[in-house]
């Protein structure tokens, strides 16, 4: 907690959909729940007036240790936790709203360090991904065994950085665009995958190397987005999930992504120096 106060201060970083989304939130439910900003930064400041009072906003991210801080929530972009990560976890918890960029494994291992060294937790939000608690203490018992996760969404809900969907066409149908470790894919679509990224947090003894994913197009998909998870143990074990997550068209990301952001922020008040899934 920060001194002198009995709330949890939240810092966000980053404005668009998620940050204000969580911004709004803090703002109308945090009191009752011990939650108070301490402050917003997004690159672009001129979005934030009228819409955050002035001494909550952060001009400069690298001033952030000059506010008081018991959280720092990314919701902006996976270059933001390369440059930043270590340095959040030197004065606060830190939840990564882009974990994609914990496929860079020596990203990966600079924050879990970081994490361990301060004696702070390294939060990764389970955003769209159902089971992951189940599935990390699988990992963690030995038994997991293979995790494969699919992803199927309209072709205009995917940001991709390759050439995969450059072109599609209305009525078209189903499409496998990509279908490979997660380790291969988070570069390829940063942006669609951090649920899967969670997943291969979660099962840590598989990695990103270790666990399959696969992206689908699907023209027939214009309500929702569907996320599918298959989990293999020993001796036959299996679990498959099959979750539907409304979603508008265009929208990257499902509508119960967001009240899930706000549950893994309710989550977040020290679990010490680890890697959390909340
Ligand atoms: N963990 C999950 O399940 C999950 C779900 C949805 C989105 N996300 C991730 O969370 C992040 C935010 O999502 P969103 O829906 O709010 O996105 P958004 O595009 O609505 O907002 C992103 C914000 O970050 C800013 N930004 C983008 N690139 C930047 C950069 N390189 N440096 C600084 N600022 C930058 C943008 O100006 C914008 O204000 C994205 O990285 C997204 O991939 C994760």
């Amino acid at each position: 907690m920060a001194a002198g106060s009995s709330s949890l201060h939240i810092g966000i970083v980053g404005f668009g959909n998620l940050g204000q989304f969580l911004v709004e939130r803090i703002t109308k439910d945090g009191a009752p729940l011990g939650l108070a900003l301490a402050f917003v930064w997004n690159r672009n400041t001129e979005k934030l007036k009228g819409l955050v009072p002035d001494e909550l906003v952060l001009g400069n991210l690298s001033s952030f240790a000059d506010r008081q801080c018991d959280v720092i929530v990314e919701v902006c972009h996976p270059r933001v936790v390369k440059e930043f990560g270590v340095h959040f976890l030197s004065r606060s918890h830190f939840m990564v709203g882009s974990p994609s960029a914990l496929a860079d494994h020596d990203l990966n291992e600079k924050l879990r360090q970081a994490a361990r060294l301060n004696g702070r937790t390294l939060y990764i939000p389970s955003g769209a991904l159902w089971g992951g608690q189940d599935i990390q203490r699988l990992n963690d018992s030995g038994a997991l065994q293979a995790l494969f996760i699919r992803m199927s969404k309209h072709p205009s809900c995917f940001r991709l950085t390759g050439d995969v969907l450059s072109e599609w066409t209305e009525g078209e149908g189903r499409r496998v665009l990509f279908s490979g470790s997660v380790a291969e894919l988070c570069p390829l679509a940063p942006n669609n995958v951090n649920t899967m990224a969670a997943a291969a947090l979660a099962a840590g003894k598989l990695g990103f190397n270790g666990v399959q994913g696969e992206i689908v197009s699907d023209t027939a998909l214009s309500d929702f987005h569907v996320v599918e998870v298959e989990v293999t143990g020993p001796g036959g074990f299996s679990v498959h999930t099959v979750r539907k997550n409304p979603a508008r068209l265009g929208a990257v990301t499902g509508s119960a992504t967001y009240n899930s952001f706000w549950n893994s922020l309710l989550v977040c008040k020290g679990h010490g120096g680890q890697v959390y899934l909340c």
